[in-house]
């Protein structure tokens, strides 16, 4: 005897129905579709397993990677996404999402992970934090967006990403606008050179995108310097340009702190204290003899949790003594104030100073560049001047990726200027002092 069928019996049928028709790609015609523009196209036609776009800005490079990993992706396979900043994930994020509308079975950003009906999956991963926790996947496509800013993109490819792709015999992309003769142009080198057979490289200029209006590049092209056009809409690869603030010859380097130090100051730049943040907290310490001269004694850098790095704040004090001034950088809202009365408090005994930023970063940064100019500053010799002179030379960066020792040590700078001449008294800031916490209120 048939029995009948419930209302909840329809209901798990249609669902059924519904996944299998995704599940086949029944769908597809109702996701928005991709069409390589002409430039695109020849790239797509002339790819090998090892890719390199040097493109210049707005020319599509993401749009085309995206579209790049859905092919895999809808027929099943796994693939990835790389960024060298955690912070761009989420606008990729968007628009993978966008492109795959009712394909996706199961999305999850807290892992970084889309997976589609068709089975296949799509991984994102942001290569500033640790690149190492990729090892152990297998992926059919990879996709390194803005490779030309992942400063050691040699090791972290061969040594990290190369071996996810074995397994399937995976192809890898890298995307980017030119940055200098780095690790991204010996990529773009290989895809030139017949000795490497499985590379492959283009090179090619923003105006090769149809939907970017051409008097949009027009426009940049007269506000730009014209070198820094070329290198971001041109796609040409110049000496180093990002910066140019500083240059790491005009300091001194010395290997014995100088006796004649009139006064010292430990600045902080203090990362957003977001769980998953990328940024770096910094620490420089600065000093200034009698003659005027400045001294970079001291940086102490690092990604923390807010308990870990208000314990290293407060270690560090201790270790500098009571005589250095500290002062850290407030966020702006009452969530700053807040967070600068608590540093204060924790660091009683010493001298704090909360600094409201004003001004840009480049303008805060232009006297301590001056005053390296003409060889007024000495840096100490120690294992984090590399970093710290890269950072300077990239100051300012037009993507902003890493800013933290530069706008500490400006931070510094400025302190020793005023304290120089000014009033001691404005550096006082010792909490359980009543009279400086009723001031911050007020603010
Ligand atoms: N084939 C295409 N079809 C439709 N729009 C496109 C196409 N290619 C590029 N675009 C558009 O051009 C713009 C730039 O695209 P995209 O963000 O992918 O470029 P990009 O090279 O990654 O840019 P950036 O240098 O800013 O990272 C976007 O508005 C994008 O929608
Ligand atoms: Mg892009």
């Amino acid at each position: 005897m048939a029995t009948k069928a419930t209302i909840s019996d329809l209901k798990t049928l249609s669902r059924e129905i519904d996944l299998v028709r995704k599940s086949r790609g029944i769908y597809d015609h109702a996701l928005p579709k991709f069409e390589p523009h002409k430039a695109q196209r020849e790239v797509l036609d002339s790819q090998k397993r090892y890719n390199v776009l040097c493109m210049g800005r707005r020319w599509g490079k993401s749009i085309t990677g995206i579209n790049i990993l859905l092919e895999d992706a809808k027929r099943g396979y796994p693939v990835a996404w790389f960024s060298p900043v955690y912070r761009s994930i989420s606008d990729i994020w968007d628009r993978f999402s966008y492109y795959l509308g009712p394909a996706i079975r199961n999305k999850n950003f807290q892992d970084k992970r889309i997976e589609l009906f068709s089975g296949g999956k799509i991984e994102f991963w942001s290569l500033d934090k640790s690149p190492d926790l990729v090892r152990g996947r297998a992926y059919k496509a990879i996709f390194v967006d803005e490779a030309a800013i992942i400063g050691n993109l040699k090791p972290i490819f061969y040594l990290i990403l190369r071996p996810l792709l074995t397994d399937f015999r995976g192809s890898a992309w890298f995307a980017s606008t030119p940055r200098g003769f780095n690790h991204f142009f010996d990529f773009y080198q290989m895809g030139q050179s017949p000795d490497y057979p499985s590379w492959q490289s283009w090179r090619m200029p923003s105006r090769t995108n149809p939907y970017l209006s051409p008097q949009e590049i027009e426009d940049a092209r007269a506000e730009m310097p014209a070198k820094m056009f070329a290198q971001e809409y041109l796609a040409e690869f110049l000496p180093t340009l990002a910066g140019g603030m500083f240059d790491r010859d005009w300091f001194e380097v010395i290997d014995r702190v100088p006796d004649d130090l009139i006064m010292k100051i430990r600045a902080w730049d203090l990362a957003a204290s977001t769980s998953e943040n990328a940024d770096f907290t910094a620490g420089v310490l600065m000093g200034k003899d009698k003659g005027g001269k400045f001294y970079i004694l001291d940086l102490v850098r690092g990604r923390w949790s807010p308990a870990q790095r208000d314990k290293i704040i407060k270690d560090t004090a201790e270790r500098d003594g009571r005589e250095t001034m500290i002062h850290f950088e407030e966020e702006g809202g009452s969530s700053g104030k807040t967070q600068s009365l608590a540093l204060s408090k924790m660091l009683a005994g010493f001298r704090t100073r909360a600094i409201r930023p004003s001004g840009n970063k480049e303008t805060r940064a232009a006297p301590m560049a001056s005053q390296a100019e003409i060889g007024n500053m000495a840096v100490l010799r120690a294992s984090w001047n590399l970093e710290f002179f890269s950072e300077l030379e990239s100051f300012p960066d037009p993507l902003a990726l890493h800013d933290d020792q530069v706008d500490a040590a400006a931070y510094a700078f400025s302190g020793l200027l005023e304290g120089g001449s000014g009033d001691m008294r404005i550096y006082v800031g010792i909490v359980g002092n009543p009279a400086y916490a009723a001031e911050m209120e007020k603010e």
